[in-house]
């Protein structure tokens, strides 16, 4: 498995930023090898929902697909990792992708933006096949923001600069509105006043929200987060989650690997459960938490929830 930890190695593709203003989303995937950055724009419409504590309503444009898995697999040399997955994701949805570890969630999530590339099946992100390789690759995969465990932002700029740096090198957006515009993102994960400080001399649940609040300074179509919270002190996990809630109610189209169920009541339209490389179940929050159909889902809830 590959979990980015922070200082750790890098990935191919280091990360991609992105954002949410109301109306168009926008990424940016910065290939850490060439240290190239792509870019592209476009999405949905953004509405507000209630507190949503079982299957939240939201606009989904009319269920349109935006992320479409058709009988994906994929192995490891010999281990079949993906076994036939089949996902479809509409824009403006929220989908938490939950199970047991090993179970291939972040294999899916990577395969979604070709950071893993499939075997066999279709990956289509907003109706298009993602291209094996090449310039078209790094348009679709720029519409694609992920958010890993570890922060992955550059140590020696500083928060701010974290920030502007993809509106201003790919978007070739002028300074003073990408650092505007990088404020209110700040404004609005909660640390603005850490706009001039360095990555280290945050905290991790700090350092995470700047990592969104660079994500959401692109406007992607869809946001992959995996397990954002699992290398977070305790006491800091509900601060990351929270702003995750405000962009689902805001409309983001999010697919999310956590095994924080508060979120997913809250956030979530569809719980799907991964199992050896398998989608097991798929069902609303509520649905799957009270009343799982299959004996491994019941299996990993208890074991989750006497924890
Ligand atoms: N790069 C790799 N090379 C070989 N095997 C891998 C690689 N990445 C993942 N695997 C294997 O693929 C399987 C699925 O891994 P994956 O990381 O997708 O699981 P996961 O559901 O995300 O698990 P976790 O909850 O622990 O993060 C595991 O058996 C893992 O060991
Ligand atoms: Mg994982």
């Amino acid at each position: 498995m590959i979990t980015l930890r922070h200082g750790g190695p890098r990935p191919t593709w280091g990360f991609v930023i992105v954002s949410v203003p109301r109306g168009n989303f926008r990424a940016v995937a910065h290939d850490v090898k060439s240290d190239r950055m792509t870019d592209s724009e476009g999405g949905p419409d953004l509405t507000e929902d209630g507190p949503g504590d079982s299957t939240p309503e939201r606009a989904t444009e009319g269920g349109r697909p935006l992320v479409v898995a058709e009988n994906v697999n994929k192995h490891f040399g010999e281990l079949h990792v993906l076994k036939d997955i089949n996902l479809t994701v509409n824009f403006g949805e929220v989908v938490v992708v939950i199970g047991p570890s090993g179970g291939g969630k972040s294999t899916l999530c990577r395969s979604i933006n070709r950071l893993e590339p499939i075997d066999s099946g279709k990956i289509l992100l907003d109706g298009k096949e993602l291209p094996k390789e090449g310039k078209e690759l790094a348009k679709l995969r720029a519409d694609v923001g992920m958010v890993f465990q570890s922060f992955n932002l550059f140590a020696h700029k500083t928060i701010l600069d974290n920030v502007t740096l993809g509106p201003i090198k790919v978007r070739k957006q002028g300074k003073q509105e990408s650092e505007k515009h990088a404020m209110e993102l700040l404004d609005r994960v909660g640390i603005a006043n850490q706009a001039q400080k360095y990555p280290a001399q945050l905290s991790g649940g700090q350092q995470q929200r700047a990592a969104i609040a660079r994500s959401l300074a692109m406007r992607p179509k869809v946001m992959l987060f995996d397990e954002p919270t699992s290398a977070l002190d305790p006491e800091m996990v509900n601060e990351v989650l929270d702003v995750m809630t405000g962009l689902a109610r805001e409309g983001m189209t999010m697919i999310v690997v956590t095994h924080e169920m508060g979120f997913a009541r809250r956030a979530a339209q569809k719980v799907v459960f991964m199992a050896d490389g398998q989608i097991v179940e798929e069902n609303t929050p509520n649905e799957f938490f009270t009343n799982a159909r299959t004996d491994r889902a019941k299996d990993f809830l208890s074991k989750i929830l006497t924890h």
